[in-house]
């Protein structure tokens, strides 16, 4: 059984750089992270040249002498594979490695990340160090697990490099076999880019205002994610063949590009995620808005980390003030702020947390990216916090294993993620709804989880078991739509399932194309609604309002003007609930039903905010689902993980100040270890977790 995520606690860890430290350092510290209840540490991840000095010469001194340090103490490691930043030597004998800017310029050595995944002598290279890391270090007895490569994607999610141009043309060429298909795939013929042979072909390159064939973008998008994927799988391939059976694999972050549900089912056991709420507070990036959620809008990152893997664990967690040496500057997390952080983790689905990092650096591009201690290493309030962490984390361990409860799920899927990136009418208004449905479901404490639909390795009968969970799904833009997807979204309504799109779904192809035919689509069928005209909300037109029955709320960003569909049998029953009252398109529907079988779906024509989403929570009867147990002010987030030992509320306050929440059935404090009832105190940047 793995030694992480096991299902029996939830333990601490710590990210370290033995290479950044004097040696006499490395036990001392290995002890005094012990002391605080930290146990497992992640190193090497950008250690490289430790191990291949130069081409060819492999020397496994430097981390054999810290491994017989970890396996004396009984410390547990999670090695990285160290392919995130190449050696020196390596980019200078070889720049087809390096990625480069759209325009061709090489990014060259000094940070890191400056490879592409395509390059033939990186793929060998890497290939090489993965190997004998693994083959060195896989039996070693501290060692409980791989993480690969750090963070892929992260810094840059493009890749302009010439390898990547090859590779990009060969993706291509296997996918569509003819020029024919791929002509008519990226609509070639609009502005004379039809090809006639292959090596015409390319990755994007600059164009006027940098904007490139809108099919051959998302294509192109696809292809990074397959690279991504395929060097992933590469190392987790070589990993497998040395590791011990119960260590796991795993890589780091969630970053643009990628598409995690293949990665994960293909290479890893589990994700783990970096969180770094502080940067809500860098000074470039703080909302002053009192309303912002700031810190608490991390929530949204973690339950993405939940769609890839219900329980995962934390590689980086925010312990120190933020800052390279060049951007990013925010302050030292304020007394409590790390627990409180922790604990949205946990309260999300971690199992495992691991601060970044023990140490700050005292030189280099991160020397004001603080970990628990500052530069002279002495003890220091930060370091207190973790120990007292420790012993609170202890009396968590019911918590493991358990599962985040929610009865409404966020549908996405990659190609639309990929397709609201460069178009700009998708990417408003799907902003604008993930955000506010984000907010809402956090200020009306409706827990949401986000869930991907995909059409490989999964059975479409466990997407259909997935999705029966949830008594609501939302796909609030569905603007390609993958058809393989309908026949199991139309067995979750048949089953009962209510199913909600908002405005601009159902208009484009898989291939990024828009449809001739009456919109929205594919999805005419299952909605059972018309779309004969829409438009943006214009500009001089501020409010435009909905009214629901008794409810009127604003309409956000667009209007699908909407009529019934009297076209097929299957939607003769299709009504209109709710309509526009501003403009030209007053009168016009602005929310439909269509019921099939024993379920409802729902279109409504605009994007949201923060009030619609409220009033459709309420109408659809999935508000609040604690509330019995609970009476919570909107500043509070409510988190639930369950397991066979029951139902866990984390009660979790951003805010400096104190507030005040009513249990209204005795529930049991596992940190306080008692029951409690009525009026409850939660200090500022608290968390008080109920066995409900
Ligand atoms: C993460 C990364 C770490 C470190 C940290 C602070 O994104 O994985 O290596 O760079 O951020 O910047």
């Amino acid at each position: 059984m793995s030694k992480l995520l096991n299902g029996e606690a939830i333990t601490l860890g710590t990210c370290y750089y033995p290479e950044h430290w004097d040696e006499s350092l490395w036990r001392e510290d290995l002890e005094r992270m012990f002391s605080v209840g930290i146990k497992t540490v992640r190193i090497a991840e950008f250690a490289w040249s430790k191990v291949e000095e130069k081409e060819g010469q492999f020397n496994f001194d430097f981390f054999d002498k810290f491994l017989d340090l970890t396996d004396e103490l009984g410390m547990q490691v999670i090695m990285g594979t160290p392919t995130a930043t190449p050696p020196a030597w390596l980019t200078e004998k070889y720049p087809d490695v390096l990625n480069a800017k759209k325009d061709g310029t090489l990014f060259r050595h000094g940070l890191r990340r400056h490879y592409n995944y395509n390059s033939e002598n990186y793929k060998r290279l890497s290939k090489i160090i993965v190997e004998k890391f693994a083959e060195h270090y896989g039996k070693r007895k501290s060692v409980i697990g791989w993480q690969i490569d750090n963070e892929i994607n992260c810094e840059i999610a493009e890749f302009y490099s010439e390898s990547d141009d090859k590779a990009f043309n060969l993706f291509l060429q296997n996918k569509y076999k003819t020029l024919d298909a791929l002509n008519d795939a990226w609509g070639a013929v609009f502005w004379n880019q039809t090809y006639t042979e292959w090596s015409e072909v390319h990755i994007p390159r600059t164009t006027v205002h940098e904007n490139v064939n809108p099919h051959q973008t998302l294509d192109y998008y696809r292809f990074i994610s397959d690279s991504a994927c395929n060097f992933v799988k590469m190392q987790a391939d070589i990993i497998r063949k040395y590791k011990k059976e119960d260590d796991f694999i795993t890589t780091n972050g969630l970053f643009g590009h990628v598409d995690y549900q293949r990665m994960r089912d293909e290479s890893l056991d589990f994700i783990t995620y970096d969180s770094y709420p502080n940067f809500a507070y860098t000074f470039e990036g703080f909302d002053p808005n009192e309303s912002s959620l700031r810190d608490r809008k991390w929530s949204m990152n973690l339950s993405e980390t939940r769609a890839i893997s219900p329980v995962f664990g934390i590689m980086e967690q925010q312990s120190g003030a933020n800052g390279w040496n060049s951007r990013m500057a925010a302050p030292t997390p304020r007394p409590g702020q790390i627990t409180l952080w922790t604990m949205q983790s946990i309260a999300h689905g971690a199992d495992f947390i691991s601060y970044f990092r023990w140490r700050t650096a005292t030189f280099g591009t991160e020397m004001y990216w603080h970990g628990i201690l500052d530069y002279s290493g002495r003890d220091n309030r930060r370091l207190k916090e973790i120990g007292d962490i420790d012993s609170k984390v202890k009396k968590l361990s019911p918590v493991s294993n358990g599962r985040y409860v929610a009865k409404v799920a966020v549908l996405k899927d990659y190609d639309n993620i990929f397709d609201s990136e460069y178009d700009v009418w998708h990417r408003s208004v799907d902003e604008e709804s993930q955000k506010a449905i984000f907010a809402a479901s956090q200020k009306t404490h409706t827990p949401i989880d986000y869930l991907y639909l995909t059409d490989y390795l999964d059975q479409s009968d466990s997407l259909l078991e997935r999705l029966s969970k949830y008594d609501l799904l939302i796909y609030p833009h569905m603007t390609i739509v993958n058809e393989s997807f309908l026949p199991i979204l139309k067995k979750y309504v048949e089953n009962g399932g209510k199913l909600l799109f908002a405005c601009r779904s159902g208009y484009k192809d898989v291939t990024g194309k828009c449809t001739m035919e009456k919109l929205p689509g594919k999805l005419k069928a299952l909605t059972g609604c018309d779309i004969p005209e829409y438009t943006y909300i214009a500009p001089d037109m501020t409010d435009v309002h909905v009214k629901w029955g008794d409810d009127v709320f604003t309409a956000s960003v667009f209007v699908d003007q909407l009529t019934l569909d009297r076209d097929s049998k299957e939607t003769v029953d299709s009504k209109i609930l709710a309509t526009f009252e501003d403009d030209y398109y007053k009168g016009y529907g602005a929310l439909t039903l269509n019921k099939i079988g024993k379920g409802e779906v729902y279109y409504y024509g605009s994007a949201f905010n923060e009030e619609s989403v409220k009033v459709f929570f309420d109408k659809l009867g999935v508000s609040n689902p604690f509330g019995k147990y609970l009476d919570l002010p909107k500043e509070l987030e409510l988190a639930v993980r369950e397991n066979n030992n029951g139902k866990f509320a984390f009660i979790l306050n951003y805010e400096k100040e104190e507030k005040i929440f009513k249990v209204k059935e005795k529930a049991y404090n596992l940190i306080n270890e008692e029951s409690i009832s009525g009026d409850v105190i939660i200090p500022g940047y608290g968390v008080i977790v109920l066995k409900l």
